[in-house]
């Protein structure tokens, strides 16, 4: 089946969907997204997928163009047309079209989405998290399409061999680039709070909500840099990695100060190579709540794909 595209009204092939080149995202990267995973044909926690778009909307003054029924009946069809059965759906809302200038236009938010395949996930693999500064700013709880921090470091990470970044700011761990980050110490989770500095994950909200049911006790706390050490289990979780445990954590020693502090000095490039990685943190199985959480969280999708739930 191919991927299904949609721009403002129209469905149509991702490949032949066209911006015009003075579209704010373009330009100034002036939008806001949602990424939904869809099982067996249906779309994954959407209620909470469109209040988080509602929000971003609202944080940067787009106006939302459609009501909550209407982005669950637009995605639906954009699902059906698709064909697919387990898909990501990805939609982004802009300022819209206008001649270049800082300054908000007088035009209308531009809609799109494509609706792709899910590549299979091995379900026995376990990640591995190199740690980088948070270089992001301090709105990170919108889910603009401005990602570029995001984008270095994760290929930073790539290129490194590591999974995924985990972001630390002044010495504490925020989040990872494209997903929420979670530590068990001596049977307690620790997960960055709801502040301004993580995205507020789907993922994250749901997981918490299964915690809360296998009676796990929570700690809503950023986890210092300098506890990682002594953590008992690490994992990530995303709408595309659901829970993704992790059996190593490293990091570069040139960039270990700069966890602490941002140094004030620019660097040449911002894809520094890793030339000393010194392992923080490694386990050889997965941990006990992870493992939990994962089960949990499998048997829920499972009953989704039933209508169970
Ligand atoms: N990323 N933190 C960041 C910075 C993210 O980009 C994401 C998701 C998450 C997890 O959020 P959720 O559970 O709602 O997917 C946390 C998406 C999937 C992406 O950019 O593709």
């Amino acid at each position: 089946m191919p991927a299904i595209g949609y721009l403002n009204g129209e469905f149509q092939s991702p490949d032949s969907a066209l911006v015009p080149i003075d579209e704010r995202g373009h330009n100034f990267g002036d939008g806001v997204y949602e990424v939904l995973r869809v099982y067996s044909g249906r779309a994954f926690l959407p209620d909470w997928h469109f209040e988080r778009l509602e929000r971003s909307l609202h944080a940067i003054a787009i106006d939302n163009p459609h009501t909550r029924d209407e982005w669950a009946e637009l995605t639906n069809e954009a699902i059906r047309r698709s064909g697919e059965a387990e898909a990501l759906v990805y939609l982004q809302v802009t300022r819209g079209f206008a001649t270049r200038s800082h300054s908000f236009p007088q035009a209308r938010p531009s809609v799109s989405m494509t609706v792709r395949k899910v590549p299979e996930k091995d379900p026995s693999l376990r990640g591995t998290l190199l740690c980088l500064p948070d270089e992001r700013w301090g709105n990170v709880w919108i889910k603009t399409i401005n990602l570029l921090p995001n984008v270095i470091a994760k290929e930073v990470a790539h290129r490194a061999g590591a999974n995924e970044a985990l972001l630390v700011r002044n010495g504490e761990v925020t989040e990872g680039s494209s997903s929420n980050a979670w530590f068990v110490r001596d049977g307690v989770i620790w997960t960055a709070p709801l502040d301004r500095y993580i995205l507020a994950g789907v993922t994250r909200r749901f997981v918490l909500q299964l915690a809360g049911e296998l009676g796990l006790s929570v700690r809503e706390q950023r986890l210092p840099f300098d506890a990682l050490k002594d953590v008992d289990e690490v994992f990530i979780t995303g709408t595309t990695s659901e829970v993704q445990p992790i059996h190593k954590v490293f990091v570069d020693e040139s960039t270990r100060s700069a966890l602490q502090l941002l140094p004030d000095t620019a660097p040449h490039t911002l894809l520094q190579q890793v030339t000393n990685p010194v392992t923080l943190w490694e386990t050889e199985g997965t941990g006990d709540v992870t493992a939990k959480l994962r089960e949990a969280y499998a048997d829920y999708v499972s009953r989704f794909r039933m209508l169970e739930v």
